[in-house]
């Protein structure tokens, strides 16, 4: 009988890290991955957009839950989950990131006595103020096998007490889809439909609840990015969460940052590709750009990712109107240099986390 493992995405960040999973499990018979969306994201262009554009399979479950307090998010994933995990007893439950599904769907596997995969394991902001810390933290608790994107998440498990023998360092699945999708999206047209050249724009995404949720902190951020956009054209598609707080609190943003509606994966991909600089309080977004070699200015005091500060092409902002206009300052003058590749982002992670799985399970 086929091992079967329980693959559970989420929210948007998962879909990009689970496909190449789901498309390397499909080579081998003897595993049999079965999808749970548990509809923490559910706008189409939050979620459906992503399975299309990432050639995801539907899910075999929907659990619906939507949105909520953290609390009520993440026990409705719990009570959802509980009765699949009894009725489909897999071999694993596979979870990836540091989202809300990630921690719930953790919980539920381990009191059922189920293996935890952690994809992404063991990085760390060392700020608990962010919830994603929080799920980083208890997911890597009660995982059983961890697979690491950088050496920082080995090190920091390796600190945490972790077993080395239940790290494996595989890289990074993200930047699986980038390669697999690179070439569609630089065909995607996006740049010219709104009427751009290539580098000559800045690209924007917020939508931590640090930066968003509360507007004084929000608009120190858009005085520091209208005085880019006076310099450069910024496009910003923004996250629903984030256009509701502008919205709610009547808050102008500059004419020279274009607001968009959030895009598919290609076209956000191909948007990246070709942008001067992305400014961005995403963990993805640092990743995506380190592996293109686009300059990132991360609206953040710290990053639970510093492969991509330390190696890519990536450089910490803060959060103050005035640390960010500091740091694009630093920016300009700075040689050009696209970074370098962290190890194993190569676009092969996905066979690497197969090979895990062939000698953890087959060779029992
Ligand atoms: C979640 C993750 C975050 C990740 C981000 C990517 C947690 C704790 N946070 O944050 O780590 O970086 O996803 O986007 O898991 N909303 C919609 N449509 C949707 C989904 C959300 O309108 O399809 C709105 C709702 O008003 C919702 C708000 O966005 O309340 C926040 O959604 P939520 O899933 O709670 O957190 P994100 O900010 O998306």
């Amino acid at each position: 009988m086929a091992i079967k493992f329980l693959c559970i995405v989420g929210a948007r960040p998962n879909f990009m890290k689970m496909a190449p999973l789901l498309r390397q499990l499909a080579t081998d018979s003897r595993f049999l991955p079965v999808v749970v969306h548990t509809g923490q994201h559910y706008d189409d262009r939050m979620s459906g957009q992503f399975f299309r554009d990432l050639g995801m399979p539907e899910p075999a479950y929907s659990l619906g839950v939507g949105s909520g307090s953290h609390a009520q998010q993440t026990a409705a994933i719990m009570v959802a989950l509980e009765p699949i995990v009894l009725a489909e007893k897999p071999a694993a439950v596979i979870v990836v990131g540091d989202v809300n599904s990630t921690v719930a769907a953790a919980i539920v596997a381990a009191k059922l006595g189920v293996l935890v995969i952690h994809v992404e394991a063991g990085l760390r902001s060392f700020d608990r103020s962010m919830p994603e810390e929080i799920n980083r933290i208890l997911t890597d608790a009660i995982t059983n096998i961890y697979l690491v994107s950088e050496e920082s998440g080995r090190e920091n498990l390796l600190a945490e007490g972790v077993r080395p023998e239940r790290i494996k360092f595989v890289g990074n699945l993200m930047i699986d889809s980038l390669h697999h999708h690179l070439a569609r999206a630089r065909e995607s047209g996006i740049v010219q439909r709104l009427g751009l050249s290539p580098k000559a724009y800045g690209l924007v995404t917020l939508h931590r609840p640090a930066n968003v949720d509360h507007s004084g902190a929000l608009r120190g951020i858009l005085t520091a990015l209208s005085a880019i956009a006076s310099e450069l054209p910024l496009y910003f598609p923004a996250h629903p969460r984030t256009h509701a707080v502008l919205e709610q609190n009547g808050l102008c943003v500059d004419g020279g940052i274009n607001v968009l509606e959030p895009l598919g994966y290609v076209e956000f991909l191909g948007l990246m590709d070709s942008a001067a600089v992305v400014l961005t309080d995403s963990g993805g977004i640092q990743e995506e750009t380190t592996a293109l070699g686009v300059p990132c200015l991360t609206l953040r005091e710290n990053t639970e990712r510093p492969v991509t500060v330390e190696q890519g092409s990536n450089m910490l902002a803060g959060v103050t109107g005035e640390s960010i206009l500091a740091a694009w300052a630093a920016l300009k003058s700075k040689p050009e240099s696209a970074g370098r590749k962290p190890a194993l982002w190569d676009g092969r992670t996905a066979e690497r986390c197969l090979d895990v799985f062939r000698d953890y399970f087959l060779k029992m």
